[in-house]
């Protein structure tokens, strides 16, 4: 009989604490078996410090700091003489003439160097879905990803380059955009490899110049 009670009472004690005061509201402090890092030396914004004369925690800005980034007015923080880049060569930083139109062609030099660039930022970025010819088969592809169109088809050879730099820019559907990870002048100097790569598909003996025939062993 001892014991049957001794459990009995285990038993409600056990209940109740598991049980009896869930969702119960309480001011006090809870336990704090393993406190973490809940109590720590910091000042919280807004909150208030005896150390200030102003009694805050929050430091006002320094006389003379400069406003950076975005919606900042260059004109006004620098100097009235400020010309934005952008507004220099709009078809650059967006891929559309004055009229709106994509740009064909190039607004920045094509250069050895150049090509060099976008071969580098193509392999890096694009060739594991489109593949190193250009032609879709990536190594994504393997992985199910079978979207990914080749770039020797009628219309993306049609394809105004402003229109690819779009593309590049903001992605298209399974394609994410890659306007955060390459600069305008890369972008454009992908395209000058993409280009590269369906011309090396859509040629014939006839296109290679004379000089570099012996070269081929013509
Ligand atoms: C994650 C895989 C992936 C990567 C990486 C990728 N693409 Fe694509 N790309 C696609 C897919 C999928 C499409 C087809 C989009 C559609 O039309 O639905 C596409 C379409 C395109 C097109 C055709 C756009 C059109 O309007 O039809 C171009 C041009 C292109 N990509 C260029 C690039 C370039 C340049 C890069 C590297 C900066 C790149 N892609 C990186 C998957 C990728």
């Amino acid at each position: 009989m001892r014991y049957f009670i001794a459990i009995w009472i285990f038993g409600v004690v056990a209940v109740v604490s598991i049980l009896g005061f869930r969702g119960a509201k309480s001011t006090r402090q809870p336990i704090y078996v393993f406190p973490d890092m809940d109590w720590q030396a910091k000042y919280l914004p807004q909150g208030e410090n005896k150390f200030f004369a102003d009694g805050r925690n929050d430091r006002p800005v320094v006389p003379g700091t400069v406003g950076r980034g975005y919606g900042s007015q260059m004109k006004e923080v620098f100097s009235a003489d400020y010309v934005d880049p952008v507004s220099l060569n709009p078809p650059m930083y967006s891929g559309k003439d004055a009229d709106g139109e994509w740009v064909r062609g190039f607004p920045v030099e094509v250069t050895d160097e150049f090509m060099q660039l976008g071969q580098q930022k193509f392999t890096i970025f694009c060739a594991v879905c489109h593949g190193a010819a250009g032609d879709g088969n990536g190594v994504t592809k393997q992985f199910g990803m079978a979207a990914t169109p080749t770039y020797h088809d009628a219309r993306i050879r049609g394809m105004a380059e402003g229109e690819i730099f779009n593309t590049i820019t903001h992605g298209k559907n399974l394609m994410g955009a890659y306007g955060m990870k390459l600069r305008p002048e890369e972008r454009w100097a992908v395209i000058a490899y993409v280009r590269a790569l369906q011309l090396a598909q859509q040629t014939s003996i006839e296109d290679v110049p004379e000089q570099f025939k012996p070269e081929l062993g013509l």
